[in-house]
């Protein structure tokens, strides 16, 4: 088995030699600028490690990995602009309108959202596609809910902005791995937990959000309960998922 590390610089390997579309002319200079700023690749990491503990080489999970990255690289890209976030840096560098002004950077995470695509569709399968289609409309109901403040609980904004890539991160490496559908349900109830408990961390690690409703300590309590039930969740699943827990406890206590 791939340790975490190992997994991480397959992705990063294989995203640096991503082709992309000829016919994006210049615009490919902000959709790569995005793609290579320095994120910590925790969904295709999850993607690769669910594929190697299903019995796969992991490498096969990689257009799967790295689509899901460019999904989640789109939804910052946008999430950054000034009409929505309006944050001029992110991954410790100017954010993509930042650098390359407002109208590049909308067509960027537009070009990203169709390149992730054109490697979700490279699977003989269409469940790859499909999922993580239904994933990011996901993704893109919960920004609604934040941005108008419309969502009816944290728990269901949560499974939606940050939860929906997270479980595809689980679900995309199963149809790769080809596990039937009625063999998936311990798995994805795994991927299910996976959302909730890093945007927890996420909010300790920035003061926002959890620590904000419940507190400083009532959010470490959250977390590590997050942290309880995905790990009771992997012991469900019939597999070897040592690197699968390296990456929970990895994530339950991460620091950045
Ligand atoms: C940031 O995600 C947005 C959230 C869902 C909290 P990450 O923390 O995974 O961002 P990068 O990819 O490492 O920059
Ligand atoms: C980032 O969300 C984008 C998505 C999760 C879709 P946030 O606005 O909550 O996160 P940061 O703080 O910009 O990374
Ligand atoms: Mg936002
Ligand atoms: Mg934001
Ligand atoms: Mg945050």
């Amino acid at each position: 088995m791939r340790t975490p590390d190992e997994l991480r610089a397959l992705v990063e390997a294989y995203l640096g030699e991503l082709a992309l579309t000829p016919e994006l002319h210049g615009q490919a200079e902000s959709v790569r600028y995005a793609i290579e700023s320095p994120g910590k690749r925790v969904r295709p990491v999850i993607c690769l490690a669910t594929a190697e503990a299903a019995g796969l080489e992991p490498e096969a999970a990689l257009p799967a990995g790295a689509a899901l990255e460019l999904v989640h690289c789109f939804s910052l890209v946008h999430d950054d602009l000034p009409p929505l976030d309006n944050d001029a840096e992110r991954r410790g560098q100017p954010s993509t309108w930042a650098r390359f002004g407002e109208g590049i950077a909308v067509l960027a995470g537009d070009a990203l959202l169709a390149e992730a695509f054109r490697l979700a569709l490279s699977y003989p399968t269409p469940h790859v596609g499909r999922e993580l289609a239904q994933a990011t409309l996901g993704m893109i109901g919960g920004q609604y809910l934040d941005i108008t403040g419309s969502a009816p609980d944290e728990a269901t904004l949560h499974r939606l902005k940050t939860g929906a890539l997270f479980a595809a991160s689980v679900g995309l490496a199963l149809w790769v791995a080809e596990i039937p559908e009625p063999q998936q349900r311990a798995w994805r109830e795994f991927g299910g937990e996976l959302g909730l408990l890093f945007q927890i961390v996420d909010d300790i690690l920035d003061g926002d959000g959890y620590v904000v409703s419940h507190g400083a300590d009532g959010a470490r309590r959250l977390a590590d309960e997050a942290a309880e039930r995905t790990r009771a969740r992997l012991d469900g699943i019939d597999a070897d998922i040592s690197v699968l827990r390296e990456i929970v406890d990895g994530l339950a206590v991460r620091t950045a």
